[in-house]
């Protein structure tokens, strides 16, 4: 066979492999520290401590005071926490998004408004996925009521990157509040909360070699919310349940790790993405690249658009087959049902399959290259 049994992972927007010195750093907190931080012995009390050690640490990595940072489950829970109670507690009667945001924000804000709790609008987008910043200004500058701007700072489909400083600008100008998800940005990017006024951030650990179930949220200390889980006084009264201490640790070792070579592995990854875009362009035939194709785009995301047909449809399933893991799906081909929410958005009146590559550290140009092979071959 052409490929070893190791997989070759193509699909680091999905999930990133765990660090095996993040889970060294969490592995004690599994086993032999295994108390409830709540507790107010020394087993619980060493919990706590490493709780509060590792706040510190990313309010530090994002140039914050660690009173602004709360655990959460993932990013999920940290965009609901921030859309419910920008809308519940700080008097947003009106939301604005975009409809290419994961569904973590779309599904939140569309619920809202079903429930009759806040108007919804959706920005225009730009003809390559951006937001059109005219119209979030118009729609700002309309509003009429108290806005909450949710909007991703990474697309996770289709890479493009949004101006988040000169967004929050805007929504200081026109007194709204602001949420990025940052889910796929965090650890990639190197974010500076100090520069920027947001009001919340959403983060994720499993995007940056860290744990699944363990994210953050960003609270700027001048915006008040209440729980989004009632329950015990954990994070400050912020978010109920036993804290996960292993995950919280996690997260703040993969934090670090990554920053610590934020700068390398950014320059190598985007070598690999291009080489790949490099050669897709010069192996396939009518292959494009959804989405911004410049610096306005996540380095780890190549979202590749080729003409529909059953071998380009049946490709994610056949990459699978060969051992390749990617992300993929078709645009409601042929009239048929399902296909990405973010790809329709950008491209309604394309009928064309979409494939997602995303990488990360580990992957090497002789996969890109194995890849590249295998894909020209199947289709
Ligand atoms: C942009 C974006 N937002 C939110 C999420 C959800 O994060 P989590 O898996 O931690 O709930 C993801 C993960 O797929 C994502 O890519």
């Amino acid at each position: 066979m052409q490929f070893s049994m190791k997989p070759i992972y193509l699909d680091n927007a999905a999930t990133t492999p765990l660090d095996p010195e993040v889970l060294n750093a969490m592995l004690p907190y599994l086993t032999e520290h295994f108390g409830n931080a709540s507790s107010i012995y020394s087993l619980g009390r060493e919990c706590r401590m490493a709780i509060e050690k590792a706040r510190k640490s990313v309010a530090a990595i994002f140039n914050t005071s660690p009173g602004e940072i709360f655990f959460t489950s993932c990013g999920t829970e940290s965009s609901n926490t921030a859309i419910h109670g920008a809308v519940r507690d700080l008097g947003c009667r009106h939301i604005i998004s975009s409809p290419i945001e994961h569904h973590a924000t779309l599904h939140t804000v569309e619920y809202l408004a079903a429930i009759g709790a806040c108007r919804l609008s959706f920005v225009n987008l730009t003809q390559d996925g951006h937001i059109d910043m005219i119209d979030l200004e118009r729609l700002l500058k309309e509003s009429g009521e108290k806005s909450l701007v949710t909007l991703m700072h990474a697309n996770n489909e289709i890479g493009n990157l949004l101006d988040v400083d000169y967004v929050a600008q805007l929504c200081q100008t026109y007194d709204a509040i602001f949420h990025t998800d940052a889910v796929q940005s965090i650890a990639h990017y190197s974010i500076d909360l100090q520069k920027a006024p947001i009001h919340f951030m959403s983060g994720s650990a499993h995007k940056f070699y860290g744990p699944k179930g363990s994210g953050i949220l960003y609270v700027n200390r001048n915006v008040q919310i209440k729980p989004f889980i009632n329950g015990g006084s954990q994070e400050r009264q912020m978010r109920a349940g036993t804290e996960n201490v292993a995950g919280i640790v996690g997260f703040s070792k993969a934090l670090e790790l990554a920053t610590a070579t934020l700068e390398a592995d950014s320059i190598y990854i985007e070598s690999l993405k291009s080489y790949m875009r490099e050669q897709l362009s010069a192996q396939l035939s009518d292959v494009r690249f959804n989405g911004a194709q410049d610096e306005r785009s996540l380095y780890t995301v190549l979202s590749v658009s080729l003409p529909a047909n059953e071998r380009s449809e049946m490709l994610s399933m056949n990459l699978d087959i060969a051992g390749i893991c990617v992300s993929g799906g078709s645009a409601c081909t042929s009239g048929a049902q399902g296909g990405s929410h973010v790809i329709k958005a950008v491209y309604p009146h394309e009928h064309r399959v979409t494939i997602r590559f995303s990488f990360s550290k580990h992957n090497t140009f002789d996969e890109v290259d194995q890849v590249v092979k295998k894909v020209a071959e199947l289709l």
